[in-house]
Protein backbone atom coordinates (compact mmCIF):
# COMPACT_ATOMS: atom_id res chain seq x y z
CA UNK A 1 0.00 0.00 0.00
CA UNK A 2 1.26 3.79 -0.40
CA UNK A 3 2.17 5.16 2.10
CA UNK A 4 0.65 8.65 2.92
CA UNK A 5 3.41 10.34 5.07
CA UNK A 6 6.95 10.74 4.01
CA UNK A 7 9.80 7.91 3.97
CA UNK A 8 13.48 8.78 3.80
CA UNK A 9 13.68 7.09 1.13
CA UNK A 10 10.25 8.60 -0.69
CA UNK A 11 8.07 11.64 -0.64
CA UNK A 12 4.42 10.32 0.89
CA UNK A 13 1.07 10.41 -1.26
CA UNK A 14 0.23 13.39 0.47
CA UNK A 15 3.07 15.32 -0.35
CA UNK A 16 3.64 14.10 -3.89
CA UNK A 17 0.00 15.17 -4.69
CA UNK A 18 0.29 18.51 -3.58
CA UNK A 19 3.93 19.20 -4.98
CA UNK A 20 2.44 18.09 -8.60
CA UNK A 21 -0.77 19.14 -8.09
CA UNK A 22 0.43 23.01 -7.02
CA UNK A 23 3.09 22.78 -9.80
CA UNK A 24 0.32 22.37 -12.56
CA UNK A 25 -1.22 25.24 -10.52
CA UNK A 26 1.73 27.26 -10.10
CA UNK A 27 1.69 26.83 -14.09
CA UNK A 28 -1.57 28.18 -15.04
CA UNK A 29 -0.80 30.69 -12.59
CA UNK A 30 2.70 32.06 -14.81
CA UNK A 31 0.51 31.11 -17.94
CA UNK A 32 -2.09 34.33 -16.24
CA UNK A 33 0.59 36.82 -14.98
CA UNK A 34 2.45 36.54 -18.71
CA UNK A 35 -1.02 37.16 -20.21
CA UNK A 36 -1.52 40.19 -17.87
CA UNK A 37 2.15 41.38 -18.47
CA UNK A 38 2.67 40.47 -22.25
CA UNK A 39 -1.05 41.06 -24.03
CA UNK A 40 -2.65 43.68 -24.72
CA UNK A 41 -5.55 45.38 -22.68
CA UNK A 42 -9.06 44.50 -23.69
CA UNK A 43 -7.35 41.06 -25.50
CA UNK A 44 -9.97 38.34 -24.94
CA UNK A 45 -7.39 35.83 -23.91
CA UNK A 46 -5.68 38.07 -21.77
CA UNK A 47 -8.95 38.54 -19.85
CA UNK A 48 -9.97 35.08 -20.00
CA UNK A 49 -6.27 34.40 -18.21
CA UNK A 50 -6.70 36.87 -15.86
CA UNK A 51 -9.61 36.40 -14.86
CA UNK A 52 -8.94 33.68 -12.24
CA UNK A 53 -5.42 35.29 -10.82
CA UNK A 54 -6.75 36.18 -7.60
CA UNK A 55 -8.73 33.41 -7.07
CA UNK A 56 -5.90 30.93 -7.66
CA UNK A 57 -3.40 33.02 -5.82
CA UNK A 58 -5.88 32.65 -2.99
CA UNK A 59 -5.92 29.37 -3.32
CA UNK A 60 -1.97 28.60 -3.53
CA UNK A 61 -1.67 30.53 -0.58
CA UNK A 62 -3.74 28.12 1.28
CA UNK A 63 -2.19 25.12 -0.13
CA UNK A 64 1.41 26.46 0.56
CA UNK A 65 0.31 26.39 4.06
CA UNK A 66 -1.13 23.10 4.36
CA UNK A 67 1.96 21.83 2.66
CA UNK A 68 4.46 23.92 4.94
CA UNK A 69 2.73 22.21 7.91
CA UNK A 70 2.22 18.94 6.24
CA UNK A 71 6.35 19.43 5.81
CA UNK A 72 7.11 20.15 9.23
CA UNK A 73 4.52 17.63 10.50
CA UNK A 74 6.61 15.02 8.63
CA UNK A 75 10.41 16.24 8.54
CA UNK A 76 11.98 13.54 11.04
CA UNK A 77 10.95 11.36 8.24
CA UNK A 78 11.16 13.13 5.36
CA UNK A 79 14.54 12.07 2.73
CA UNK A 80 17.24 13.76 4.27
CA UNK A 81 19.98 16.23 1.78
CA UNK A 82 23.71 15.44 2.92
CA UNK A 83 26.73 16.93 1.79
CA UNK A 84 26.99 20.84 -0.10
CA UNK A 85 24.70 19.74 -3.07
CA UNK A 86 22.15 18.59 -0.37
CA UNK A 87 22.64 21.65 2.25
CA UNK A 88 22.08 24.08 -1.05
CA UNK A 89 19.31 21.99 -2.37
CA UNK A 90 17.48 22.83 1.24
CA UNK A 91 18.52 26.38 0.63
CA UNK A 92 17.09 26.60 -2.77
CA UNK A 93 13.86 24.55 -1.17
CA UNK A 94 13.60 27.16 1.74
CA UNK A 95 13.75 30.16 -0.92
CA UNK A 96 11.00 28.89 -3.05
CA UNK A 97 8.58 28.23 0.30
CA UNK A 98 9.21 31.22 1.73
CA UNK A 99 8.92 33.21 -1.80
CA UNK A 100 5.48 31.13 -2.23
CA UNK A 101 3.74 32.79 0.80
CA UNK A 102 5.43 36.03 0.25
CA UNK A 103 4.05 36.80 -3.21
CA UNK A 104 0.65 36.10 -2.57
CA UNK A 105 0.87 37.37 1.06
CA UNK A 106 1.98 40.87 -0.13
CA UNK A 107 -1.47 41.22 -2.19
CA UNK A 108 -3.47 39.75 0.26
CA UNK A 109 -2.36 41.84 3.46
CA UNK A 110 -3.20 44.97 0.71
CA UNK A 111 -6.68 43.99 0.18
CA UNK A 112 -7.24 43.74 3.80
CA UNK A 113 -5.90 47.71 4.40
CA UNK A 114 -7.75 48.98 1.26
CA UNK A 115 -10.77 50.33 0.03
CA UNK A 116 -12.37 47.96 -2.41
CA UNK A 117 -12.73 44.48 -0.33
CA UNK A 118 -11.93 41.42 -0.92
CA UNK A 119 -14.03 37.93 -1.90
CA UNK A 120 -12.65 34.39 -2.10
CA UNK A 121 -14.86 32.27 -4.19
CA UNK A 122 -17.51 34.12 -3.98
CA UNK A 123 -17.75 34.75 0.05
CA UNK A 124 -16.63 38.19 1.84
CA UNK A 125 -13.68 38.23 3.29
CA UNK A 126 -12.51 41.75 4.23
CA UNK A 127 -14.96 43.99 3.88
CA UNK A 128 -13.87 47.73 2.17
CA UNK A 129 -12.30 50.53 4.09
CA UNK A 130 -13.44 54.04 4.41
CA UNK A 131 -9.44 55.00 3.69
CA UNK A 132 -6.84 52.55 2.75
CA UNK A 133 -4.01 51.31 5.84
CA UNK A 134 -0.81 52.84 4.36
CA UNK A 135 1.37 50.40 5.51
CA UNK A 136 -0.44 47.41 4.14
CA UNK A 137 -0.43 49.08 0.54
CA UNK A 138 3.31 49.68 0.31
CA UNK A 139 4.89 45.75 -0.12
CA UNK A 140 2.33 45.19 -2.77
CA UNK A 141 4.26 47.17 -5.46
CA UNK A 142 6.28 44.06 -5.30
CA UNK A 143 4.22 41.50 -5.77
CA UNK A 144 5.11 41.33 -9.64
CA UNK A 145 8.86 41.82 -9.51
CA UNK A 146 9.34 39.09 -6.43
CA UNK A 147 6.29 37.03 -8.74
CA UNK A 148 8.85 37.07 -11.45
CA UNK A 149 11.94 36.33 -8.98
CA UNK A 150 10.03 32.96 -7.80
CA UNK A 151 8.93 31.68 -11.46
CA UNK A 152 12.68 32.00 -12.05
CA UNK A 153 13.67 30.33 -9.01
CA UNK A 154 10.86 27.81 -9.90
CA UNK A 155 12.58 27.46 -13.54
CA UNK A 156 16.17 26.70 -11.75
CA UNK A 157 14.64 24.08 -9.39
CA UNK A 158 13.15 22.29 -12.23
CA UNK A 159 16.70 22.37 -13.89
CA UNK A 160 18.22 21.07 -10.97
CA UNK A 161 16.15 18.17 -11.17
CA UNK A 162 15.85 16.92 -14.91
CA UNK A 163 19.62 18.03 -16.11
CA UNK A 164 21.53 17.87 -12.69
CA UNK A 165 19.60 15.33 -11.05
CA UNK A 166 18.56 12.63 -13.59
CA UNK A 167 20.90 13.40 -16.59
CA UNK A 168 24.48 14.14 -15.05
CA UNK A 169 24.07 12.41 -11.75
CA UNK A 170 21.90 9.99 -12.55
CA UNK A 171 20.43 9.38 -9.25
CA UNK A 172 17.17 8.71 -7.50
CA UNK A 173 16.17 11.95 -6.12
CA UNK A 174 13.65 12.55 -9.20
CA UNK A 175 11.93 9.27 -8.21
CA UNK A 176 11.73 9.77 -4.55
CA UNK A 177 9.55 12.89 -5.63
CA UNK A 178 7.20 10.47 -8.44
C1 LIG B 1 1.40 32.44 -5.54
C2 LIG B 1 0.48 33.18 -6.07
C3 LIG B 1 0.72 34.30 -7.05
C4 LIG B 1 1.68 34.44 -8.02
C5 LIG B 1 2.80 33.47 -8.38
C6 LIG B 1 1.44 35.72 -8.67
C7 LIG B 1 2.23 36.24 -9.69
C8 LIG B 1 2.05 37.48 -10.27
C9 LIG B 1 2.93 38.08 -11.23
C10 LIG B 1 4.22 37.43 -11.75
C11 LIG B 1 2.42 39.30 -11.57
C12 LIG B 1 3.03 40.31 -12.55
C13 LIG B 1 2.26 40.33 -13.86
C14 LIG B 1 2.79 41.44 -14.76
O1 LIG B 1 4.03 41.64 -14.81
O2 LIG B 1 1.97 42.07 -15.43
C15 LIG B 1 1.21 39.47 -10.82
C16 LIG B 1 0.39 40.60 -10.87
C17 LIG B 1 -0.71 40.80 -10.09
N1 LIG B 1 -1.23 39.91 -9.14
FE1 LIG B 1 -0.47 38.11 -8.66
N2 LIG B 1 0.35 36.31 -8.10
C18 LIG B 1 -0.12 35.49 -7.10
C19 LIG B 1 -1.19 35.73 -6.26
C20 LIG B 1 -1.99 36.86 -6.28
C21 LIG B 1 -3.07 37.15 -5.37
C22 LIG B 1 -3.47 36.25 -4.19
C23 LIG B 1 -3.61 38.35 -5.73
C24 LIG B 1 -4.74 39.13 -5.11
C25 LIG B 1 -5.19 38.95 -3.89
C26 LIG B 1 -2.87 38.81 -6.90
C27 LIG B 1 -3.13 39.99 -7.59
C28 LIG B 1 -2.35 40.51 -8.59
C29 LIG B 1 -2.57 41.81 -9.21
C30 LIG B 1 -3.71 42.78 -8.90
C31 LIG B 1 -1.55 41.99 -10.15
C32 LIG B 1 -1.33 43.20 -11.11
C33 LIG B 1 -0.63 44.31 -10.40
C34 LIG B 1 0.76 43.94 -9.90
O3 LIG B 1 1.64 43.59 -10.71
O4 LIG B 1 0.96 43.97 -8.69
N3 LIG B 1 -1.88 37.89 -7.20
N4 LIG B 1 1.01 38.35 -10.03
C1 LIG C 1 8.64 19.89 -13.81
C2 LIG C 1 8.53 20.46 -12.63
C3 LIG C 1 9.19 19.97 -11.36
C4 LIG C 1 10.07 18.94 -11.13
C5 LIG C 1 10.67 17.96 -12.13
C6 LIG C 1 10.34 18.92 -9.71
C7 LIG C 1 11.13 18.00 -9.04
C8 LIG C 1 11.28 17.90 -7.69
C9 LIG C 1 11.96 16.83 -7.00
C10 LIG C 1 12.63 15.63 -7.67
C11 LIG C 1 11.92 17.09 -5.67
C12 LIG C 1 12.52 16.25 -4.55
C13 LIG C 1 13.89 16.76 -4.26
C14 LIG C 1 14.65 15.93 -3.27
O1 LIG C 1 14.12 14.94 -2.77
O2 LIG C 1 15.81 16.29 -3.01
C15 LIG C 1 11.22 18.33 -5.49
C16 LIG C 1 10.98 18.95 -4.29
C17 LIG C 1 10.42 20.19 -4.14
N1 LIG C 1 9.84 20.94 -5.14
FE1 LIG C 1 9.75 20.45 -7.11
N2 LIG C 1 9.68 19.96 -9.10
C18 LIG C 1 8.95 20.62 -10.07
C19 LIG C 1 8.13 21.71 -9.89
C20 LIG C 1 8.05 22.42 -8.71
C21 LIG C 1 7.30 23.65 -8.54
C22 LIG C 1 6.48 24.34 -9.65
C23 LIG C 1 7.49 24.06 -7.25
C24 LIG C 1 6.98 25.27 -6.53
C25 LIG C 1 6.11 26.09 -6.97
C26 LIG C 1 8.33 23.07 -6.58
C27 LIG C 1 8.75 23.13 -5.26
C28 LIG C 1 9.40 22.13 -4.60
C29 LIG C 1 9.73 22.14 -3.17
C30 LIG C 1 9.43 23.29 -2.19
C31 LIG C 1 10.34 20.91 -2.88
C32 LIG C 1 10.85 20.42 -1.52
C33 LIG C 1 9.99 19.30 -1.02
C34 LIG C 1 8.64 19.78 -0.50
O3 LIG C 1 8.62 20.35 0.58
O4 LIG C 1 7.64 19.57 -1.19
N3 LIG C 1 8.65 22.10 -7.50
N4 LIG C 1 10.85 18.82 -6.75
Amino acid sequence: MTDLTDRPDRYGLVSRTLHWGMAALFAAQFLSAAAHWGLPRENALREALWSYHVALGTTLFLLVLLRGLWGLANIQKRPAYSGATGQAAVVGHVVIYALMVIVPAVRLLAAAGGTRGFSYLGIPVFSPRETAIAWTQAPAEWHGELGWILGLVILGHIAMAIVWHRLIQRDHVLERMA
